[in-house]
């Protein structure tokens, strides 16, 4: 329960990490809210997941959304000390076929989404006066460029960078802000990703999936329950020295 007594909200939760955070943090004693932009996803979550769970359909690329999700979350737990900042879109495309539309949504969502949401709390936070804890998800993918990612790449380096300006500015206020950045994690969102290299590589469908599994240095791809442990422990007072970090658990797929 080392969780107890605390109040967390959780964007893109609706499926995937995010809903295995979700179940990780109410195990711990917290109280949860999950927030996500599909709201049949997302009533299906909060019912799986039982008491101590709430809901709240937000869109974190739209202003007025979170702001109204933020006001939501924050009335019905009554605090705000725990954000997990997980929602975000792929998208795979090589450099001559990316499309202004792609660039938009990924930097509206993963970016600004992350940024705005950050904010909501951070200013929570800092009229509470009791500190807080947010957390970032970046991805091994704002650690290097790949060939045919350079938009979502592009969007979890700025994640890992906004990591490391809200941490330094929050952390006077007793905000600790990090970033957990996964390798591949088995899920929906990798079928699509797998889908996506299957049209541009040539490959058959599960192909790329299975070759960025044995390429793990672990031995096999990550699931959402390898991430739980790092999530609790930044979310905990034990975490309380720790300030702007992006800490890799990615099975030994980047060293930093
Ligand atoms: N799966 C991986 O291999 C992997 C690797 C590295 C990093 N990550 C990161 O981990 C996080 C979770 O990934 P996942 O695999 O669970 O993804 P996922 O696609 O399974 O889940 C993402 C969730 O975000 C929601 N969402 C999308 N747009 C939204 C918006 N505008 N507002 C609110 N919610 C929105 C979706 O509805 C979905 O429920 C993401 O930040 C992702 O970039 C994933």
């Amino acid at each position: 329960m080392r969780l107890a007594g605390k109040s967390a909200l959780i964007t893109g939760a609706a499926r995937g990490i995010g809903l295995e955070l979700a179940r990780a943090y109410l195990a711990e004693g917290a109280e949860v809210t999950v927030a996500d932009i599909d709201a049949a996803a997302l009533a299906r979550a909060v019912a799986d997941l039982g008491p101590g769970a709430h809901g709240v359909v937000m869109d974190v690329a739209r202003q007025g959304s979170t702001d109204a999700g933020f006001a939501q979350a924050i009335a019905q737990m009554g605090k705000l000390d725990i954000l997990v900042n997980n929602a975000a879109l792929f998208d795979a495309a090589p450099i001559a076929e990316i499309s202004r539309e792609s660039y938009d949504r990924l930097f509206a969502v993963n970016v600004a989404g992350t940024l705005f949401c950050l904010q909501a709390a951070a200013r929570h936070m800092i009229a509470r006066g009791a500190g807080g804890k947010i957390i970032n998800m970046a991805s091994q993918a704002g650690r290097r460029g790949e060939s045919l990612v350079a938009v979502y790449c592009a969007t979890k380096a700025a994640v890992i960078s906004l990591t490391q300006s809200a941490g330094l500015n929050l952390i006077a206020e007793g905000i600790n802000v990090n970033a957990i950045a996964p390798g591949v994690v088995d899920g929906e969102h990798w079928d699509g990703v797998d889908a996506l290299f299957a049209k541009y590589e040539g490959r058959p469908l599960g192909e790329k999936k299975r070759i960025a599994g044995q390429s793990v240095p672990y031995g096999r791809m990550g699931t959402a329950a390898d991430l739980t442990g790092m999530a609790i422990f930044l979310a905990t007072s034990e975490a309380d020295y720790i300030v702007a970090q992006t800490i890799g658990v990615d099975g030994g797929n980047w060293m930093s």
